[in-house]
């Protein structure tokens, strides 16, 4: 487990990209997963949109290095905060930053995936991971969006990903927290609509990331990182669920005209080509960091 450590970094360097996203969305954005993948980049894409920023993971070296990294490059305050969103010692580090800024934007991109049978896997890592991608995405949203209602403007971003959208064998667990987090997002998008907050779910497919490795799984092709980043920031406040890539919109739309239990049957394929390449063959079992 992390202790939460802060370290702020900053630079007057260089004007925003991007003054009227700042505007809209600014001044702060808190980024959780941001020591790696996806998170990564998007604190990356929302730095050189002007926004500073708070980083979150457990990570705290590498958070740090961001914080330099960002305030150099783009000239934005950027505070690191080493914290296990698996624990509520952690999520309460996070609610704690939040209070203390004015945050116009939440990317819960922190999350892990599990693969294989389900019978075959630790119960306790399952459980780690409903604590990482839900129940620490309860905490944050729970505690940033009646504050950005209140004040009439925000954005709030889930991670969510191509397998939320029915079950998956071979992937049973892990595809129903990323169907808690997608249907969350469109409820929410339809409550704070009319209150000036901006919520989307990025839904993408494989992205060439440490989240692969750490799901045991081999896919194919993968997008990067950069790109699916790229493409979640500029579809908030105009899609409620982004598809990055053209993998995620072919899937998305080839399976939509399915029905239910068909599409569960062919996810159950997609998933065993993605675990049958991989070398040891055995469980998916996320190892602890
Ligand atoms: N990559 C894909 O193919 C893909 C596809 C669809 C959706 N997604 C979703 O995208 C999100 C980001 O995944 P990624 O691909 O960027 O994976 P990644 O490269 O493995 O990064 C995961 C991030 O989450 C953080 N994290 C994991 N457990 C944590 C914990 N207990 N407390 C705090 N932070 C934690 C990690 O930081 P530390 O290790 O430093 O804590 C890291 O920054 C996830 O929610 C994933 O479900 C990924």
């Amino acid at each position: 487990m992390s202790r939460p450590q802060h370290e702020t970094a900053k630079n007057a360097l260089p004007a925003p990209r991007d003054n009227a996203f700042a505007h809209r969305y600014g001044p702060w954005a808190v980024v959780t997963g941001a020591s790696d993948g996806i998170g990564l980049a998007i604190a990356r894409e929302l730095a050189a949109r002007g926004l500073h920023l708070v980083v979150v993971a457990r990570r705290g070296e590498r958070l740090q290095q961001l914080a330099r990294e960002l305030a150099g490059r783009h000239g934005v305050e950027c505070q690191a905060l080493a914290a296990d969103l698996g624990t509520a010692e952690g999520c309460e580090a996070v609610r704690r930053m939040i209070a203390a800024h004015e945050v116009g934007v939440l990317v819960a991109a922190a999350g892990f995936g599990t693969s294989g049978a389900f019978v075959d896997s630790p119960l306790g890592a399952e459980r780690e991971m409903l604590a990482v991608n839900c129940a620490s995405v309860l905490e944050l949203v729970g505690h940033v969006a009646p504050r950005m209602a209140d004040r009439g403007r925000g954005g709030i971003v889930l991670l969510s990903s191509v397998l939320a959208f029915n079950g998956v064998p071979g992937s049973a667990h892990y595809a129903a927290t990323k169907a808690w987090v997608q249907s969350l997002a469109e409820g929410l998008r339809g409550e704070l609509r009319g209150r000036g907050v901006d919520v989307l779910a990025s839904a993408p497919g494989p992205v060439d990331t440490g989240f692969a490795a750490r799901a045991r799984l081999a896919p194919g092709t993968m997008l990067s990182a950069e790109v699916v980043a790229r493409q979640t920031i500029d579809a908030l406040g105009r899609q409620g669920t982004v598809r990055p890539g053209w993998l995620s919109k072919l899937l998305g739309w080839s399976l939509a005209t399915l029905p239910r239990p068909m599409r569960v049957v062919l996810l159950a394929r997609v998933m065993k080509g993605m675990t049958g390449r991989r070398r040891d063959g055995g469980p998916g079992v996320a190892p602890t960091r």
